[in-house]
């Protein structure tokens, strides 16, 4: 399943991108925020990374401002790798070589046009595994040394 979630500064890109999926018949779980109104944006990235870890096989598309915020609080939660794009190349090379599981995108800094292409690639690029399977391994031991 494919998780979305957002503060305000990216509330409109996250509903530019339901239209999108829905356009693809992509099916999602549109973890909020549900409207404009000013809301933090640590928190609905741990609940919805805390959904997307539950099966290896979920993604999740994460928006702020920036993308910045929600990429940090969203790679406190073991088992996320999330990435913050804005480029093309950066959302192939991100599920290539780190096999990441989230997008973080800024509303604020992509319209809703790339950010489409990137939602784009980043669900239709795998993982390629061999010697970058061995780097994630590592970020899972950093992980996995922490208290
Ligand atoms: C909210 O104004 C803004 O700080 C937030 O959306 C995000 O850009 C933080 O990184």
């Amino acid at each position: 399943m494919l998780y979305l979630g957002a503060d305000h500064g990216g509330y409109e890109l996250k509903e530019s991108i339901k239209d999108y999926l829905d356009g693809k018949n992509i099916e999602y779980v549109d973890c909020g925020t549900d409207s404009p109104e000013s809301v933090d944006y640590a928190p609905i990235a741990e609940r919805t990374c805390k959904k997307i870890i539950e099966s290896k096989d979920n993604m999740g598309i994460l928006c702020c401002g920036t993308g910045i915020g929600v990429s940090i609080a969203a790679n406190k939660v073991k088992g996320i790798r999330a990435a913050c794009c804005s480029d093309y190349f950066s959302a192939k090379y991100t599920r290539l070589h780190n096999n990441a599981n989230v997008l973080c995108l800024g509303g604020r800094v992509v319209g809703a046009g790339l950010a489409a292409e990137l939602v784009d690639v980043f669900l239709n690029t795998e993982f390629e595994g061999g010697r970058h399977q061995r780097r994630i391994d590592q970020i899972t031991d950093i992980e996995n040394s922490q208290k």
